[in-house]
């Protein structure tokens, strides 16, 4: 059966089956060629969709953005303080108003019960654009980035995931491989673990898809691994958490050691972005005088060959036009 994801919300890739997500990814793989060619799209022209950011962002916004102009529609960009929303209107009322003038709703916050609330009261298709336990556009971006770096199906890939296992990011990770067959593996201290409803969730998923999803804190097992993917250790609004971070996470930096102990020649490095692999931020600045280095990355591996992060950004910009040509266009 034709797949066809009009009118649905990207809140989670929990909702969609592999063949949708497979959709986005060809879709987005051919939208990357045709704007490399010059070409663009009309698919969202007379569409209008508005971005909420309640936390900061440079590659989502700009991604969404720029997407939407690509394809003709109109954008808004309103956050928490040039809007009512949350301080004088609540998060039912604002989507009631915004379901009358947009066609879409990003939306980048703290709780998944927003996103959730905004689908169901505005009566449009909501996008997550990130909340405290998910990233999914980030995380279909990262599956383009890993199959245009493997000559090998996607089910018969390995992706580490090294640092803060139970974050965002790395549950939008467990998810999509658990969807699509990648076998999954997170390295981290055992008190940053996956919860195990999420490690129950995606181990039964993989049982139908034959991706193996494992936690473990021991370094070997991460051979074998075609990417190896991590993140900032303390995520938005956690910045108070810095020191006790540092003080887990320090044994599990990506180091040129960690890459090697895969024993794949061919194994890339991932990364969402923003990275702190070196002292040229004002953050990594401050910290180090407190004298607390949080760099996730050594800038070794952070600036190698096996390095994809600038590639992984660019793809933010087509996967995310594949969500909005999938769910809103034409
Ligand atoms: N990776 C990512 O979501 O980047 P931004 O925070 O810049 O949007
Ligand atoms: N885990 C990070 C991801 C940033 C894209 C955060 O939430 O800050």
């Amino acid at each position: 059966m034709a797949v066809n994801v009009k009118g649905r919300s990207f809140l989670t890739l929990k909702d969609f089956s592999s063949e949708e997500i497979k959709y986005f990814l060809d879709l987005a793989c051919d939208l990357k060629q045709k704007k490399r060619s010059g070409i663009l799209g009309d698919t969202l022209r007379g569409k209008n969709i508005v971005l909420l950011f309640e936390k900061t962002s440079t590659r989502t916004r700009c991604s969404f953005e720029v997407a939407a102009r690509d394809e003709g529609a109109g954008v808004t960009y309103l956050d928490m303080k040039s809007s009512q929303m949350g301080k004088k209107e609540s998060i039912e009322d604002t989507a009631r108003v915004l379901g009358r003038f947009f066609d879409g709703i990003e939306y980048r916050g703290y709780e998944q019960s927003l996103v959730e609330d905004l689908a169901h009261f505005s009566g449009v298709p909501v996008f997550n654009g990130l909340t405290d336990v998910d990233h999914p556009t980030q995380a279909l971006a990262d599956m383009m980035t890993l199959l245009e770096n493997t000559a090998k199906p996607l089910r018969r890939c390995k992706l580490a995931f090294c640092g803060d296992t139970r974050n965002n990011m790395a549950y939008a990770l467990m998810y999509v491989c658990a969807k699509l067959g990648v076998d999954y593996l997170g390295w981290g201290p055992q008190e940053l673990a996956p919860a195990h409803e999420v490690m129950d969730y995606c181990r039964e998923v993989g049982s139908q898809t034959g991706a193996s999803i494992q936690f473990s804190s021991d370094l070997k097992d991460i051979k074998g691994a075609d990417a190896v993917y991590t993140d900032i250790w303390a995520s938005m609004g956690e910045e108070a958490l810095i020191p006790q971070r540092v003080a887990l996470l320090t044994p599990y930096r990506v180091t040129e050691q960690v890459l090697a102990a895969t024993e794949n020649p061919d194994c890339i490095f991932l990364h969402c972005l923003p990275s702190f692999h070196d002292f040229e931020t004002t953050m990594a600045k401050e910290q180090m005088a407190l004298g607390y280095d949080i760099r996730e990355v050594t800038d070794e591996v952070f600036r190698s060959p096996a390095s994809k992060v600038f590639d992984q950004a660019e793809n933010r910009l087509h996967t995310i036009k594949s969500v909005l040509v999938g769910c809103i266009g034409r």
